[in-house]
């Protein structure tokens, strides 16, 4: 009798939230590239159910880890070609998630490390426990960033520090990183931590999901480019709210002096 693997990643549902759990808690949910094709699954299911999903929280099962990075036993022996395909990888996670619809929270309990990190920096929020650690401590194995943190880490915290931590591979603790604004919110435990972010999607879910949604096309593809592209970005997600009913709606029941009744579209 053959026994498939169960999955390392799992989907749960919970009305208009859903949670996307990575359940590899023996390596601490490091990210195998099993994992990181698993993940881009469950954000591809989840987007085909349109506006049903008005945020999703990403968390790492186990309780000592959110992710512990890149599977370090399977980059041990891949040529450099293979090196940057599982960079790539990565990548593909990362833009499926900023190509996501709704806001992504990545919530931290424990080791966001390397990969871990980039993986929650490619989220539009990260929230966290005060029993968490975050680092790329990647150069510590003679490897730099390959899954965005060279990109996103200094676009969260500034240049500087994220030099320093690059450089270093220093973890910070959890009051540490939200002072430097890379964690939107501390929270005593986990309990904590999963309401406040279900709290947040439920207040994001009372507001039109085509607004939402287009705000974040803008933000995603602004990050980094500049100041004019960004404008012209932003003018044309302003003209596309246009193009919704919600936007109608949602002006005329201010005037009327009522509650907006949004469909969606
Ligand atoms: C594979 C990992 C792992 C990882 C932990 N484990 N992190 N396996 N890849 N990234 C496994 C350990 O081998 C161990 O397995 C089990 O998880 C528990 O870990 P321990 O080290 O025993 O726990 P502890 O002593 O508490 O230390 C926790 C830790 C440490 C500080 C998080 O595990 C650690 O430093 N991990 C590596 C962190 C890291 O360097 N991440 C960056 C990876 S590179 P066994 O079988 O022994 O019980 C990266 C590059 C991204 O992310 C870009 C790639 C393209």
């Amino acid at each position: 009798v053959t026994r498939t693997d169960p999955s390392p990643v799992r989907i749960e549902r919970d009305g208009v939230v859903a949670t996307v759990v990575i359940d590899r808690p023996k390596a601490l949910n490091a990210l195998s590239p099993d994992v990181l094709r698993a993940v881009a699954g469950a954000f591809d299911q989840l987007a085909a159910e349109g506006d049903a999903v008005r945020g999703v929280i990403v968390v790492g099962e186990g309780g000592r880890a959110f992710v512990a990075g890149a599977d370090i036993r399977s980059l041990s022996e891949l040529t450099p070609e293979e090196g940057a395909e599982a960079a790539r990888l990565g990548h593909r996670v990362a833009a499926a998630i900023e190509a996501f619809p709704a806001p992504v929270i990545a919530c931290v309990d424990g080791f966001a490390l390397g990969g871990g990190l980039e993986l929650a920096l490619a989220c539009d929020l990260i929230y966290a426990t005060d029993a968490s650690a975050f680092g790329q401590p990647e150069v510590r194995l003679g490897l730099i960033p390959g899954f965005g943190g060279t990109v996103r880490l200094p676009r969260a915290v500034g240049l500087p520090l994220a030099k320093e931590l690059i450089y270093t591979g220093r973890r910070i603790d959890a009051a540490e990183a939200e002072r430097a604004g890379l964690v939107a919110r501390r929270f005593a435990d986990r309990e904590a931590l999963l309401a406040g972010a279900r709290a947040t999607i439920a207040e994001v879910a009372e507001n039109a999901w085509t607004a939402v949604a287009l705000a974040k096309r803008v933000l995603v593809q602004a990050a980094g480019t500049p100041t004019a592209t960004a404008s012209e970005l932003e003018v044309a997600g302003f003209e596309d709210a246009f193009r919704t009913e919600d936007m109608h709606e949602g002006v005329a029941a201010f005037l009327e002096k009522r509650d907006p009744r949004f469909a969606g579209r």
